[in-house]
C-alpha cells in the first residue's frame, strides 16, 4: 500500500470544543465532514486516547469552531499536542462562552454548535455523528485547509491524528531539529540557512518559541 495515496484527501482545520462540568475541554482535529443537509449532521472522528473523545461522551455536546488562515498557529499547537486532562488550553486563547460551551474564535471562519447523537467505533478512534443545531459564520477569511498547514505552515500530525504518517527516515547527511512544544521541523536540506547560523532571535514559525526548545533528531 503506497500511504502517499492518502496524502490526496483533502481537510479542513479546526477546535473541538465541550464541558467537564465547568472545566473547559476541547482539541485540535481535521476530520469534519457533512453527513447529511437538511436537519445537518457531521461525522467527527476523534482517537480513543484523547481527552476530549472520553469528555465528549459524557457531556453529548460540542462546538466546532472552522480556523482560517489568518487564525495564530498556536491555536494548532496548544489543542493539537497538549492534553486538556492536564493544561488549560484556553488560557492566552480567545473564547466565548455559548450555549455553556467554549468556543474558539481566534480568528475563525465560523463555529457550530450540535450535540452527539451516535458514536460509531472504528478501532483507534470513535466517529461521533453530531446533530448541528446552531451554525454562526463570523468574518470573510479563507479557511485553512490540511494542506496549507502542512505546506505553508510546515506542520505535521501527531500519533493520535487520523492523517499521522511515520516520517520518512532520514538521510544521515541531513540534519533536522524538532521543536518540543509543537513538533515543528526544520530540515537543512529544505531551508536556505542552516539551524545553526539562523539567528539567536528567531523563532518557530508554528508555535513562536526560541531556537532553545529545538532538539536534533
Ligand atoms: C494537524 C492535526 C490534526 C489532528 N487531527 C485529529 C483528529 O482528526 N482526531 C483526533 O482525535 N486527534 C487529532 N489530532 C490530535 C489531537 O489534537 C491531540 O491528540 C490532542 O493533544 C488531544 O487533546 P485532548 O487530550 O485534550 O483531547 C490532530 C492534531 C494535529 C496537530
Amino acid at each position: 500500500m503506497n500511504r502517499e495515496t492518502f496524502n490526496d484527501l483533502s481537510y479542513g482545520m479546526y477546535v473541538i470544543t465541550t464541558k467537564e462540568n465547568t472545566k473547559n475541554i476541547g482539541c485540535f482535529i481535521n476530520t469534519v465532514n457533512q453527513i447529511t443537509s437538511s436537519n445537518p449532521i457531521v461525522a467527527v472522528s476523534l482517537n480513543k486516547e484523547n481527552y476530549t473523545n472520553k469528555i465528549l461522551k459524557e457531556s453529548k455536546k460540542c462546538a466546532i469552531s472552522i480556523l482560517s488562515e489568518k487564525t495564530n498557529p498556536e491555536v494548532i499547537s496548544t489543542f493539537g499536542y497538549f492534553s486538556s486532562k492536564d493544561t488549560d488550553k484556553f488560557k492566552n486563547i480567545n473564547y466565548k462562552e455559548i450555549d455553556n460551551l467554549p468556543v474558539v474564535l481566534e480568528n475563525v471562519c465560523g463555529y457550530m454548535i450540535g450535540e452527539v447523537i451516535n458514536i460509531i467505533d472504528a478501532e483507534t478512534h470513535d466517529i461521533f455523528l453530531i446533530r448541528i443545531n446552531k451554525a454562526e459564520k463570523i468574518g470573510t477569511e479563507t479557511p485553512m485547509t490540511y494542506r496549507y498547514y502542512h505546506e505553508k505552515l510546515k506542520g505535521t500530525s501527531p500519533k493520535k491524528a487520523p492523517t499521522y504518517i511515520e516520517e520518512q527516515k532520514e538521510n544521515s547527511t541531513s540534519n533536522r531539529y524538532q521543536c518540543i512544544i509543537c513538533g515543528y521541523i526544520y530540515d537543512d536540506s529544505k531551508e536556505e540557512v542552516k539551524f545553526e547560523d539562523l539567528d539567536e532571535n528567531w523563532k518557530c514559525p508554528r508555535c513562536g518559541v526560541g531556537k532553545d526548545k529545538f532538539i536534533k533528531i
